[in-house]
């Protein structure tokens, strides 16, 4: 195994990225929300989930992905075309909506003291949170069965109940969106 430097790791993962999306990270740099990117964590359903030093510790970085491959490439085409120029606002606009809804959420959740990553800010597709975990990310629910699963399901329902108090609900309540914090848990989204 070859062990790359830091300046290699975020080549390479800058190098994935489109511009937008490295200004944005830039710009969270520049303004002192994380040092450097470590490390990818996951491919989530809607979002590229990142390991991002900040000091001593690590923050999440989760950068949005509006649109599918395919998307992608159709977008490269259409985006030439004059009478589409206005494709490109109206996606940066439903991207941030999508990033500042969850942002808001956290905060409204972690307010009613649910169980939530603690969010740290967003700038158009780009969320920037607490890591859950202490050296590492925590286990999802799925890969870490809790040793008393009773308790484990009262708090979580516990947690529901705050929630829909608060006037939300949550959309996809499953194992990969719960983790298993030290027999505790917390839902890493809302
Ligand atoms: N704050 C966090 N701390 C530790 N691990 C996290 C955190 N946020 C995300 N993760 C890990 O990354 C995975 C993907 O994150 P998340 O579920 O937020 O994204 P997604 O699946 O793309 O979106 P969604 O579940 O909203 O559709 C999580 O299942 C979890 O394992
Ligand atoms: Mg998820």
């Amino acid at each position: 195994m070859t062990t790359l430097t830091y300046q290699e790791r975020f080549k390479t993962l800058q190098g994935v990225f489109d511009e937008f999306t490295n200004r944005t990270l830039f710009e969270l740099q520049s303004r002192d929300y994380f040092d450097e990117l470590v490390s990818p964590l996951l491919i989530g359903k809607e979002s590229n989930v990142f390991l991002a030093s900040k000091g001593k510790g690590i923050v999440i970085v989760k950068i949005y992905r509006i649109q599918n491959c395919d998307f992608n490439r159709m977008f490269e085409y259409i985006k030439k075309d004059p009478r589409y120029e206005f494709l490109q606002k109206h996606r940066r606009q439903i991207i941030l909506a999508w990033t500042q809804r969850e942002y808001k959420n956290l905060i409204r959740a972690q307010k009613a003291k649910i169980h939530v990553p603690e969010a740290i800010t967003f700038m158009n597709h780009v969320l920037v949170e607490e890591m859950i975990g202490d050296t590492e990310p925590a286990p999802m629910l799925k890969d870490t069965k809790p040793k008393d699963p009773k308790n484990f399901f009262a708090l979580i329902l516990e947690d529901m109940k705050k929630l829909y108090d608060e006037g939300l609900i949550h959309g996809d309540l499953s194992p990969f969106n719960i983790l298993n914090y030290k027999e505790n848990y917390t839902k890493d989204n809302i």
